[in-house]
């Protein structure tokens, strides 16, 4: 039972990753359905936001969140391959696609990003190229000059070096994510955001 709902998990997360329709995504989404069921049968750690996250997929619309849901306790949340954040504890990032995830790639990053509601993650770049998919939740999401409420099943592309930030409201929300390009994290960048007060 817990391999197929972790199967199921993997299944879904693959079927997002082709309809982007980019090689980067299809070749990401190969890699996760060939090496997935083996790298992922092992149960995942918890996390403090595990509760609010289940709570969330449960009220998606997307099959693939429910299939997320399904396969939960397989997700290893807490692992977080970005050096440099907000202090608070507003996000937890799993990494199943990367150089040290559980599934091995060198060239390729994928995995599922939580924010929590009523919070802010300022404007951010890195070399990457990146798109995240809405499983559940929403958000009021700037990539570039423009910022739009994103909702399940919306996809946003934000080529190298964009700036990007999310805003939550009453809700949090979960996404996918994928990286490909310049995969390394050390010029992954917090830039000047005039909604983020200076450190005193
Ligand atoms: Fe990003």
């Amino acid at each position: 039972m817990g391999n197929t709902a972790h199967m199921g998990a993997i299944t879904a997360l693959a079927d997002l990753l082709h309809s982007e329709n980019r090689p980067e995504a299809t070749q990401t989404a190969q890699l996760l359905a060939s090496l997935g069921p083996s790298a992922l049968a092992t149960p995942g750690q918890s996390c403090p936001f595990h509760a609010e996250m289940c709570a969330l997929l449960a009220q998606s619309p997307l099959p693939a969140a429910q299939a997320l849901l399904q396969g939960f306790a397989h997700i290893p949340w807490g692992t977080n391959p970005v050096s440099t954040g907000p202090a608070q504890p507003i996000f937890a990032v799993a990494e199943l696609l990367g150089d040290s995830a559980p599934i091995t790639a060198l060239n390729l990053r994928m995995g599922l990003f939580y924010q929590t509601a009523n919070a802010y993650y300022g404007l951010h770049d890195h070399p990457a190229d990146e798109t995240y998919t809405i499983l559940a939740g929403s958000a009021h999401w700037t990539a570039g000059d423009t910022t739009t409420w994103k909702k399940p099943g919306d996809m946003i592309h934000h080529p190298s070096m964009l700036p990007h930030a999310f805003r939550t409201g009453r809700q949090g929300v979960l996404a996918m994510w994928r990286w490909s390009g310049d995969v390394s994290t050390q010029n992954y960048r917090m830039l000047d955001d005039p909604l983020v007060p200076l450190a005193s």
